[in-house]
Parts: C-alpha cells; structure tokens; sequence
C-alpha cells in the first residue's frame, strides 16, 4: 500500500516507515452508538484524520458507519482498534481481529494493538505479526506494557511494537517508560491526554496562566504540550466546539519553559488502573465480553 498523505496537520513516521497523524480522536466511553458515530463525523469533518477504538468499547460498528457515512475516503484515515484481554492469545488473535474489521465494515486497519500485556501476548503478538505481514495490519503495537513486559514481548518478537499506548498527562507522565519508548524507537501514545477531563487538571492555575498569551484553553495547552514532547495524541470529546478546540493546535507553539511549566506538574500519580496491580490483572482476566 502507498505511503497516506495527511495534509492536515503534521505527521509521526513509525518504526516500520508508516506515517500516523500526531492528533487523532479517541472514542472510549462513547456508549450511545448515534452519539458516537456523530461525533466521529464532527471529527473527521473537522480534519482529525486518525480514530481510535477498541473492541471493548463496543463502538466500533457506529465508528465503522461513520467512515462510511463522513464521505471521507477510508484510504485518506488512520483507523486503531485493539484487542481485547479473553482473545490475547494466538489462538483467538486472529478469529478477533476479524470479528473487529466486520464491526468496522474494513478489510484492513492501520494499526491494531494488544490492549493489556495479560494472557498469552506473546502468543497473540506472533498472530498479529502473521497478519501485518500478510497485509491486513499497516502497523502493530501495544498498550499498558510496562518495560519488563516490553523486553518479555521483545525478546520472543519478529516485528518490534510501533507504539505503546499509555496512561499519560501532565499529572502522570511515566518519563521512565517515555524514555524507554524512544531509546527503543516506539512512539509514545498517551491515553486521557486530557486526564479524562480531571477538573484538577483543567483548572490548574499554572497552566491557566500560560492560556492568555496564545488566546488558548488549557485543554489546547495540555495536547500543544503532548505534541511538542513527540507524543502522538488521542483526545476524546462528544462536545462539538471541543472536537474543534482540541485540534485548533497547530498554530502556537510553547517555549522551553512553558513547556518545562508543564512537565513540573507531574505527580507520579495514576488517575486509572495500574497494570502491575495484580487485582486489576484477575479481573480483566476473569471477566468475559460479548465481543
Ligand atoms: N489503551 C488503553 O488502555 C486506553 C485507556 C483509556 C483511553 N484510551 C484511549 O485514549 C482516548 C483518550 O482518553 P480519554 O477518553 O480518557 O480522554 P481525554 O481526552 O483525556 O478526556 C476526555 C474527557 O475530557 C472532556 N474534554 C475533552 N475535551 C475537552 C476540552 N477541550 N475541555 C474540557 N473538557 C474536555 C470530555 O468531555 P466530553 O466528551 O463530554 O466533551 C471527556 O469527559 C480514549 O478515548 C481511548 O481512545 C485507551
């Protein structure tokens, strides 16, 4: 397949030559199907060009009818889904990964990743690595791998992860694991970029004092600073002028210390599941999804 041209904003090259937007839109928690398929026409309309779903969050049909249905070509986006925990294995990767392009209405995705590192990855990891090099996968990576779990994959795969997706703003932002992700050439992909809209976070005074100057919200501050750090960005709203505000953030840009404002806020404090809790770990292990 040809190189995709993303001329609406800028682009991240990944480790297998792939370009991915730096900005894309996230649709967790979007339970109300027409909601969801709404605000993804609103996001595709508005020049967002990558969409991130999961088969867990149960969307992806009505993200699957708004491709069709934006009259945006699927060749000019960037569609993720994931794989869910109960299917990460080799045995039932790819049976999954099918039930998800049906969903979706595709006979390929850009990107597919493991969701959580539980149950066999490594398993499901060399069935992803079948379908990438058959074609039906542009690009694979992970989610939620801390850096034991990431030398675990590493040491068993043939094809390095292009991106680990994580927990990550500006009140938990893992420089550990950051720093691990660009030695080893995979792109950093922070999930609630936003904080899942923390009203700590939205509010905060430092970075309410860096708005004025650029006429932004905090909100454009925080994904302007994820962008500048190399990150590549998934925000989620269903709000129309925020699925505006949130990709009106390609024309400032912060200076070293606003930027080092930011990364001071960092508490080292998760808001969401910790994937070394082994609590959190039997229970995703233990519940089954109609998926
Ligand atoms: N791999 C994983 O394990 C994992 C886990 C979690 C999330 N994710 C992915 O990451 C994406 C982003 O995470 P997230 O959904 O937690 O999103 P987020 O972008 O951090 O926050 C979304 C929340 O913030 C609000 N919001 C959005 N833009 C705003 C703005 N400009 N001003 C004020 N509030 C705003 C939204 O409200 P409204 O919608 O009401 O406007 C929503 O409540 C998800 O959608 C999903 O695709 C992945």
């Amino acid at each position: 397949m040809e190189q995709k041209k993303y001329t609406e904003q800028p682009v991240i090259t990944l480790n297998n030559g792939i370009d991915i937007p730096a900005l894309g839109f996230g649709v967790w928690q979007m339970e109300d199907l027409k909601e969801c398929e709404n605000a993804v026409i609103k996001a595709i309309h508005t020049g967002y060009r990558m969409i991130d779903t999961a088969a867990i969050y149960l969307n992806e049909n009505a993200v699957g009818d708004a491709i069709r249905n934006s009259g945006v070509d699927r060749d000019k986006l960037f569609i993720t889904s994931k794989l869910w925990v109960q299917d990460t294995t080799y045995g039932e990767a790819k049976s999954a990964f099918q039930r998800t392009l049906d969903r979706l209405q595709l006979d390929y995705l850009d990107m597919y990743l493991i969701h959580w590192p539980y149950a066999d990855f490594t398993g499901a990891w060399k069935a992803m690595e079948e379908l990438y090099e058959e074609g039906k996968i542009q690009a694979i990576g992970v989610c939620n791998f801390t850096i034991e779990k990431m030398e675990e994959l590493k040491a068993n795969a043939k094809v390095l992860p292009v991106i680990n997706q994580i927990e990550l703003h500006p009140i938990f932002q893992q420089k550990e694991l950051q720093m691990y992700n660009k030695e080893n050439n995979i792109i950093t992909q922070p999930w609630s970029p936003l904080g899942n809209g923390n009203a700590g976070l939205l509010d905060n005074e430092k970075l309410k004092s860096i708005t004025g100057k650029y006429s932004k919200t905090v909100a454009q501050i925080i994904l302007r600073w994820h962008l500048q750090e190399g990150f590549c960005v998934i925000p989620k709203s269903v709000t129309s002028s925020r699925i505006e505000e949130n990709f009106n953030v390609f024309d400032f840009e912060l200076t070293d210390d606003e930027m080092n404002t930011v990364r001071s806020l960092d508490t080292g404090k998760r808001l969401f599941f910790d994937p070394k809790d082994i609590a959190w770990e039997k229970k995703m292990l233990s519940s089954v999804a109609d998926i």
